[in-house]
């Protein structure tokens, strides 16, 4: 048995590299059962090989290349499919009516709601650090606009109901970065510090 054994493959007996293959009677088997490891030949460039080195790799590199593609397609990120967010401040000036009087300042928040339904999240911020801007609204864009390119955009002194319905107008029609502002909001359009900024993201 011992020289069945076959110190290539450490498994069979029955290896082309085992003294077993000697029997004549096994030669068939041989045939069948040879370890041979598999061999990756690089193709040549050469005359005769010239259209085949133009086409690119041999097989088990182009099936590697294929799975590395394909894989990468599969893990792509999708955008995100987030409308746009608006941040009405409701803090020590803002939303005050001692502060920014004849406004209807409970009415802003349902108002807006109401108007931009799916297109946006509405929600009430604390100070913004902006006091000399009441009322302020803050227009962050949706996935798809900030992937366009649209950047938080800052409205000051919101204080009548024409601007509150050019706001909801605009995030209707894709808000920053896929359309463009009604001129009249450029007159309540300001320009924070990165600071200020950050009070809004997350
Ligand atoms: S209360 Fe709105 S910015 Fe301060």
């Amino acid at each position: 048995m011992l020289g069945l054994f076959c110190y290539a493959c450490e498994l069979l007996s029955l290896c082309s590299r085992s003294p077993a293959f000697t029997i004549p009677a096994l030669a068939a088997v041989r045939r069948r059962t040879s370890h041979s490891p598999p061999v990756f030949r690089m193709r040549r460039a050469g005359p005769g090989r010239a259209r085949s080195a133009a086409a690119g790799p041999g097989r088990p590199v182009r099936i590697i290349w294929r799975m590395i593609t394909n894989q990468s397609r599969r893990t792509a990120p999708a955008v995100s499919s987030a409308p746009c967010r608006v941040t009405v401040c409701r803090g020590c000036c803002c939303g005050d009516a001692r502060k920014v009087p004849g406004v209807d300042h409970a009415g802003q928040i349902p108002r807006l709601r109401a108007a931009l339904g799916d297109a946006a999240q509405v929600r009430a911020s604390e100070c913004l650090d902006v006091c000399d801007q009441a009322n302020v609204v803050v227009v962050q864009p949706s996935a798809a606009g900030r992937a366009a390119g649209g950047r938080p955009v800052w409205l000051g002194l919101v204080n009548d109901d024409d601007a509150l319905a050019d706001i909801a107008a605009w995030i209707r029609a894709g808000g920053p970065g896929l359309a463009d502002p009604p001129g009249v909001l450029d007159l309540y359009a300001f320009t924070v510090s990165r600071r200020v900024g950050k009070a809004v993201e997350g």
